[in-house]
């Protein structure tokens, strides 16, 4: 039942580069292309599959490139086109694949088709975008967005309108009603195809159509946000469906990867059911935003839920929605912070024992660069440090409400998306592959493993002594083999009888073990053969 076809992306580790923090190639102490293809045979060594690049493109950089101001260049800062070439040429001779981040729902308010938009009504562009008119006394309607926490209009004087944003003001909505967007964007992602790059993960592509209408959110609503009327709307899956169409047809061997925040596993089935022909892959954030509260507040969260939750996707593989499993990212804070514990004495071992976690379970998976660093998140002072646009937001819209600074800010260093973007510190890559115990070299220990274990690669997956709260545990079934992954997320001691659960595979984090109890943060994987 698990995994039936037998895609190149199914049992791959991808793993995410912010380009920007990465590796700089030129010594101007902004990573860049070159320095991505300079940390090539790195990549190899650690394991990994795929290389995901965020947007790469001509941009304003208002929100870290997710504001493209042209599809077809290289953003400078990064390179050429012609480093674009060598790298894609050079992944390939490594036998690593390279799919990009590509924004759809949106352009920069710097891209030439706004700029026209906005210079007029006629403008061949105007209805690439969503403008609408008002009588001057309200907006066009009351969409707030939990991204940003304002209205998601804003006025363009020369027209007297407003154009719609789910995101920044500079990051102008499509208008994907419009066959004339879809076909330029289809352009665009055949363009890139062609130079070879191998798919992409779209930026938030259930979000690309709108509730017909662009009604107000009415009073029966509990929440104070639209995004429900912005997000997994029925047209969306038409236009999906086009764009798989369109791409497969030419490029039957793309990955279409979608963002799809908030959506329910029945939501999921709908993206990347194989027999929709819609997404191949979604990316959800369910069990990475189980502390996420309202406006950044940090909630309160327990290994239970992370557990369900992560288990609850793990389930969705026998209804034909092949996982997608990460734990970090450029939106998130730092892994270690976030589920482990960085008191010096449990900071590698609890890094370990998440990389364990994570890499036993089924799925694609992706791992954000600097995880297998175990970096953490910043520690800023004041908000002039952060550079994250929706850091900003978070602190103006707090303020505005009476907050105390301080408050704001200690949820900011928590939650800030600056926390995965600070650049490598590749002197401590430099220590670590030199030591054996490091975090580094276990990670690559465990994409070897993983790879070389057909269980965890196609195995069904089964959670087990679900009474130990705050044990993760799980089995990995296939054929006559047994795979079980056991991880103590706590500083306490967990004491079960492991007697039973066959050899000991050498992945644990710690040298010496016993077969009656977890030490703190240990985790470790066995290996029983049944037949
Ligand atoms: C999701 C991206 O991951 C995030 O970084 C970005 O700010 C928004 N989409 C808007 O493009």
């Amino acid at each position: 039942m698990f995994c039936k076809q037998n895609r190149w992306w199914d049992h791959a580790i991808i793993y995410e580069i912010y380009t920007k923090s990465f590796r700089d190639g030129n010594g101007d102490n902004i990573g860049d292309l070159t320095g991505v293809i300079s940390r090539l045979d790195y990549l190899c060594k650690l394991g990994i599959d795929t290389i995901w690049l965020c947007p790469v493109f001509l941009s304003p950089f208002k929100d870290g490139g997710y504001d493209i101001s042209d599809y077809y260049k290289i953003n400078p800062d990064f390179g050429t086109m012609d480093d674009m070439e060598k790298l894609i040429k050079k992944a390939h001779q490594k036998n690593i694949k390279i799919i990009l981040d590509m924004v759809i729902n949106h352009t920069s308010n710097q891209h030439p088709w706004f700029l026209s938009a906005c210079q007029s009504k006629s403008s061949p562009y105007r209805d690439y975008y969503i403008f609408r008119e008002t009588d001057g006394s309200s907006l066009p309607n009351n969409w707030i967005s939990s991204k940003t926490l304002e209205p998601v209009w804003t006025y363009n004087p020369k027209t007297n309108d407003y154009y719609l944003h789910i995101y920044t003001k500079y990051q102008p909505d499509l208008n994907w009603d419009n066959k004339e967007v879809r076909e330029e964007i289809y352009k665009i992602l055949k363009f890139w195809l062609k130079k070879g790059i191998d798919g992409y993960r779209f930026d938030v592509i259930n979000k690309i159509a709108k509730a017909e209408g662009l009604p107000n959110l009415s009073e029966e609503d509990v929440s104070p946000y639209a995004d429900h009327l912005f997000e997994n709307q029925e047209m969306v899956h038409e236009y999906i469906k086009e764009l798989n169409k369109e791409i497969l047809t030419d490029y039957p061997e793309a990955l279409l990867m979608g963002q799809t925040s908030g959506i329910t596993t029945g939501q999921a089935v709908d993206y990347v059911h194989p027999s929709r022909n819609e997404l191949h892959l979604y990316l959800q954030f369910e069990h990475v935003d189980i502390d996420k509260g309202h406006e950044g507040r940090h909630k309160d969260w327990s290994i239970k839920e992370f557990k369900e939750s992560v288990m609850k996707w793990q389930m969705m593989a026998d209804k034909g929605v092949w996982p997608t499993v990460f734990f970090g990212s450029h939106d998130l804070t730092r892994m270690v912070e976030h589920f482990g514990n960085i008191h010096p004495e449990y900071h590698s071992i609890s890094a370990k024992m998440l990389a364990v976690i994570q890499l036993g379970l089924a799925g694609t998976q992706i791992i954000y660069m600097g995880d297998e660093l175990a970096l953490k998140n910043v520690e800023y002072k004041s908000i002039g440090e952060f550079t994250d646009i929706r850091s900003h937001s978070i602190y103006q819209a707090r303020l505005k409400k009476g907050e105390v600074k301080e408050e704001i800010l200690k949820d900011l260093r928590f939650i800030s998306r600056d926390n995965a973007r600070y650049p490598i510190p590749w002197e401590r890559a430099e220590r670590m592959s030199r030591d054996n115990t490091s975090v580094l070299e276990f990670y690559k220990r465990i994409t070897e493993f993983r790879k070389s274990e057909p269980a965890v690669l196609f195995g069904s997956v089964r959670p087990i002594l679900d009474n130990e709260k705050d044990l993760f545990a799980y089995q990995r079934n296939y054929r006559h083999i047994i795979i079980t992954v056991l991880a103590n997320m706590t500083g306490d001691i967990i004491r079960i009888d492991m007697t039973g659960y066959g050899i000991e595979t050498g992945i644990c984090n710690y040298e010496q073990s016993s077969k009656y109890e977890l030490k703190p943060y240990e985790a470790r994987i066995y290996k029983l053969e049944t037949g």
